[in-house]
């Protein structure tokens, strides 16, 4: 049968429309790919991570780390670090450095040491703190204050609760009025706490330290006391204390040392120095050192179970 010539017509342009058609599309979808192939989560792919996982690596960061981690073997610890408790992004770069040199290490301990500066020796890459953060101020072995800074509110502790001459124990007003709030609550169950030590300045911080450094050696010292200027107590934000009758050194032992480590919080006060912190704070358990930091962060400190450093690593910094 021969087909009429309108036909014949009609039929070669609807097939020349299909070949257009799939032309089009397979040149846009060559483009497609040619486009795709340029993006950060298909270059992952060729590492060998899953899509899944390239996706995930694109959403958490951004170009300047893909980028580096195109230059770098898969690794899953890209993913799993940045799901950490306390991954600051901006440390991105410090971890990777720090894991590479100590594959042993978790996750956990990679955070918390870098973001607590561990990544590096004490009294190195030291810099003067940050005196705008108020009861939030951080001293440690890696942020000191100068040499010439005193609280501008002391305010003197009754010789009711400190041990030694009126006048020579000092706090800042908020943390004496914290303190006596916390005493009246210790007092009523039943302990009587004193305060052994409290605001030191540079001069005397610099005698409490040379005298065990000269005792005892200096590698010793840094494990009980500060060095002059990198020492808490020169904040006015800090008290040693003691249950009256037993000495400062049997604190741990004592009833009242349980209620307040379950309690100080309430009041605005941390302990600073808790005996499985030592790698972290860098001194020795000191069971009657406490902090005020307010009771914000004293109760999240608390309640997390994390030392005022790495506190400050991710909420006030
Ligand atoms: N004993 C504490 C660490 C200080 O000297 O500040
Ligand atoms: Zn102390």
């Amino acid at each position: 049968m021969r087909l009429k010539k309108g036909a014949k017509i009609g039929i070669s342009v609807f097939v020349g429309i299909i070949f257009l058609s799939l032309g089009i599309y397979s040149f846009v979808k060559i483009k497609e790919q040619k486009e795709y192939e340029k993006t950060y989560e298909y270059q992952l792919t060729t590492l060998g991570y899953s899509l899944d996982s390239a996706k995930k690596l694109v959403k958490i960061y951004k170009n300047e780390e893909l980028a580096y981690l195109l230059k770098q073997e898969k690794d899953d610890i890209y993913i799993d670090i940045s799901q950490a408790d306390y991954f600051i992004y901006d440390k991105f770069y410090d971890y990777i450095n720090y894991y590479k040199e100590n594959k042993d290490k978790g996750i956990k301990d990679i955070v918390e040491i870098v973001n607590t500066n561990n990544n590096h020796e004490y009294y190195t890459e030291t810099k003067e703190t940050d005196l705008s953060k108020g009861n939030l101020i951080l001293v440690n072995k890696y942020n000191y204050l100068p040499n010439d800074y005193v609280p501008d509110n002391l305010v003197t502790i009754s010789l009711d609760y400190a041990y030694g001459e009126l006048g020579s124990q000092k706090v800042t007003k908020e943390t004496y009025d914290a303190f006596l709030s916390m005493w009246r609550a210790s007092h009523e169950n039943g302990y009587y706490l004193m305060v052994n030590s409290s605001y030191r300045n540079y001069q005397e911080q610099e005698e409490t330290y040379n005298d065990y450094a000269n005792a005892n050696g200096t590698s010793y010292a840094d494990t009980i006391a500060a060095r002059p200027g990198y020492s808490e107590h020169q904040t006015g934000l800090t008290i040693d204390v003691f249950e009256q009758g037993t000495g400062q050194k049997n604190f741990a032992s004592t009833p009242s040392y349980q209620w307040l480590k379950e309690n100080a919080h309430k009041y605005g006060f941390i302990e600073r120095y808790p005996i499985d912190k030592v790698d972290i704070t860098g001194y020795d358990y000191e069971s009657w050192h406490y902090r005020y930091v307010g009771i914000e962060a004293a109760t999240y400190i608390y309640e997390h179970n994390i030392t005022f450093d790495e506190y400050y690593a991710y909420f006030v910094k």
